[in-house]
């Protein structure tokens, strides 16, 4: 039987779930490929590594001992970063070797000159795990819906701040505290500001419109912003008022434009969306073709993420070169929307001195601006009296024209919080 040498780069959390799996399920990838694939070459940089079950033989810190054995034809990246990653993967293609990878900020950031070198040698690029670990949704977008024109791709792309959120709601807790509790169970890295500031979720939104709107679009096309200025309270006003919180990705396509963002939103508790807690993720897919898709599932871990590598892996041996669909299918140069002349509806918390004619003032302001109110109440009187506003959907640019001049008006006093609303029909 033919036999497919894979070279692995990285034996950490996911490289050691391919690592075993590829073991594990040997018999199901035979019988799903007609060939054996096998792990020929795992690289690893400290010379010293060992692991439960890897085979000392196997291991190597030269990636020349990769790149020149011909007997490697898919090379696997799961070391991560943008440094050595890139160089690897660069030359892995461009030497014809086609790779799998799980790496989302390598691709969001150098997507273009990856798949340029692909494309010079023919070479397969494959990247199921870098969006969303173990749910198929690249899969879907660019295959099983590649004629259904999707419109709108939004959802829950980071686990560990939907974690976070979820805990706020249903403790309480401030998101410093949580932050912490989140470390101590391994939700959240020692340095979390990727997934806390949505850069993470960013990567994975540049990822997803790429592939779903067929026009390259990286981390620097994507307007994103974290977690840290959602505070418990706002999640209190939100849950009375029907509405969940969560740091969600959404990439839409308007009149033939897109806009591609990471913002925490409230969602109405109805939303499928909002049932997704913990460190799930969920991706919901709009077109006029099929309505609306949900794929839900884990968006992380060692096993979860490598059984997406190992689909990759399969998807490319039974890939002929160059006549199966392209590594990206970006044939398009969509333009983008600014996020100023998007259309969002508001979640609005202010603190207000309680005098007669403040709502009224607040109301002409927003009149003013062209914003319309949906809901307010106020809780709390004298000093600590607190406005929360329901807006009707409203071009962004006049939003936040109007929120500026109401930071001026003497009887508005501290900071207020606003969140944007999703998912409403
Ligand atoms: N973990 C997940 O659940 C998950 C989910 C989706 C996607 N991903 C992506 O998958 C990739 C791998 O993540 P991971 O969590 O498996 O990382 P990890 O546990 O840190 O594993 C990376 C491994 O690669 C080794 N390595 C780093 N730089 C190297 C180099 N220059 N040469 C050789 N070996 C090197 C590391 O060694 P040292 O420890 O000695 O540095 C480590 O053993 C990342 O791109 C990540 O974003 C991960």
């Amino acid at each position: 039987m033919e036999k497919v040498g894979i070279g692995l780069l990285g034996y950490g959390t996911v490289g050691s779930g391919v690592g075993k799996l590829l073991v594990k399920n040997a018999e199901d990838i035979t019988l799903a490929t007609g060939r054996q694939v096998y792990l020929k070459r795992v690289l690893e940089k400290d010379p010293g590594f060992s692991a439960p079950g890897l085979d000392p033989a196997l291991l190597t810190a030269r990636f020349e001992d990769i790149l020149e054995d011909p007997g490697i034809d898919i090379v696997v990246e799961l070391i991560g970063g943008v440094g050595a990653a890139l160089d690897f993967q660069l030359r892995a293609l461009r030497a014809g070797k086609n790779v799998v990878t799980a790496n989302k900020q390598l691709l969001a950031q150098h997507g273009a000159e990856l798949f340029e070198a692909a494309e010079s040698t023919n070479a397969h690029l494959r990247f199921e795990a870098s969006a969303v670990g173990a749910v198929p949704v690249i899969k879907v977008l660019r295959e099983s819906l590649v004629a259904a024109e999707v419109k709108t791709i939004f959802g829950i792309v980071n686990g560990t701040t939907n974690y976070m959120l979820s805990a706020m709601a249903e403790t309480g807790a401030e998101y410093g505290d949580v932050l912490k509790e989140a470390q101590r169970l391994g939700y959240a890295e020692a340095d979390p500001t990727e997934d806390v500031g949505g850069k993470d979720a960013a990567a994975k939104m540049a990822i997803l419109a790429s592939i779903g709107f067929h026009s390259r679009t990286g981390l620097d096309d994507v307007a994103y912003e974290g977690i840290s200025g959602v505070t418990s309270a706002d999640i209190a006003h939100g849950a009375r008022l029907g509405l969940v919180a969560k740091l969600l990705g959404v990439a839409k396509l308007i009149d033939g434009r897109m806009n591609v963002r990471v913002y925490p939103a409230f969602i109405p508790r109805a939303h499928p969306l909002a049932g997704v807690t913990g460190a799930y993720n969920a991706v919901f897919l709009e077109s006029d073709a099929f309505d609306r898709i949900m794929l839900f599932g884990p968006g992380a871990g060692s096993v979860p993420t490598a059984s997406a590598v190992i689909g990759d892996i399969i998807s490319v041996v039974n890939t002929v070169k160059g006549s199966f669909v392209q590594n990206c299918l970006c044939y398009k140069d969509v333009p983008f929307f600014a996020g100023a002349d998007m259309v969002s509806s508001f979640y609005l918390r202010l603190r207000v001195s309680d005098q007669p004619g403040v709502l009224a003032k607040i109301a002409s302001l927003f009149g003013d601006h062209g914003v319309s109110i949906a809901s307010m109440v106020q809780e709390g009187g004298g000093d600590a009296a607190e406005l929360v506003l329901l807006l009707h959907p409203v071009r962004e640019a006049q939003f936040f024209a109007a929120l500026d001049k109401m930071k001026s008006l003497p009887e508005v006093q501290g900071e207020s919080a606003f969140i944007r609303i999703e998912g409403e029909t």
